[in-house]
């Protein structure tokens, strides 16, 4: 996969870019990633990337001039262009699964009051991280390429995924890891017992028991098989 990114602040990536597993991800050329600052790309002869709001108004808004030059430069038949923006469709995982499947993904970060209204004629899709203002795309687009990314084949381990909250439609059982006993409370003792089966109910039982606490809107759609109904029944019966 291919991911060309458009910022007026490329410095913002060095970590995201250098660090762990979309560091691995980059050197196994599961993805490649390329920073483009659409500055470069302006006619304005001091550079300016942005201007006044017609009609008045707080803050500068993005022309579509040095955005649209520079992400012609960029895309090709097998591009699908992502505008970063709040009043965008919200990311999830389903969303984050279905962009991981494109071969080429250019996403424009906006920034100040964000875009001339053209821009959005050249974009597939608008998407937000969240109904909540930032400040920049950068911060979104990295939260976008990292979501995908790590569902690449091969970025992280298949099983690793599989648990994972949300991939198969609830939250994550809990986890434990050494000491056995922390502060007075001792890991559960199935998850000692060497019983791969007792451990598989224990873990859906506790999946399920999550999600019914936590994200009870999540249960709505959830197509259960039996054993998790039964295990459903018993988890309202006691909450
Ligand atoms: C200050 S915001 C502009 C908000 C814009 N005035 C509005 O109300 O829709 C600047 C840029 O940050 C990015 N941004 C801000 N919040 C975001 C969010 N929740 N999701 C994705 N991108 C966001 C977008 O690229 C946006 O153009």
């Amino acid at each position: 996969m291919k991911i060309d990114i458009l910022t007026l602040f490329p410095e913002m990536f060095t970590g995201f870019l250098n660090t762990s597993i979309i560091k691995r991800a980059i050197d196994k050329s599961l993805v490649e990633i390329n920073l483009h600052n659409f500055r470069e790309f302006t006619l304005d002869k001091h550079k300016h990337v942005d201007d006044y709001p017609y009609g008045g108004g707080q803050g500068m808004v993005l022309m579509c001039q040095p955005i649209v030059d520079c992400l012609k430069t960029t895309v090709d038949d097998d591009s699908f262009v992502i505008l970063m923006s709040p009043q965008g469709t919200t990311l999830n995982h389903g969303v984050a699964q279905k962009l991981s499947t494109f071969k080429h993904l250019v996403i424009i970060c906006g920034h100040y009051e964000g875009f001339d209204e053209r821009v959005r004629d050249y974009v597939d899709l608008e998407l937000s991280i969240g109904d909540y203002v930032l400040t920049g795309g950068e911060l979104s687009s990295m939260v976008v390429s990292d979501a995908i990314i790590r569902l690449l084949d091969g970025a992280i381990r298949q099983e690793s995924h599989d648990d994972d909250s949300f991939a198969a439609g609830l939250l994550e059982y809990p986890q434990y890891t050494r000491p056995f006993s922390y502060d007075g409370n001792d890991v559960p003792e199935v998850l000692l017992s060497g019983h791969h089966e007792n451990i598989r109910k224990w873990r859906k039982y506790q999946s399920l028991k999550k999600t019914y606490i936590k994200r009870p809107d999540l249960l709505e759609n959830y197509e259960f098989n039996e054993e998790e109904l039964k295990m459903l029944a018993e988890i309202e019966e006691k909450h």
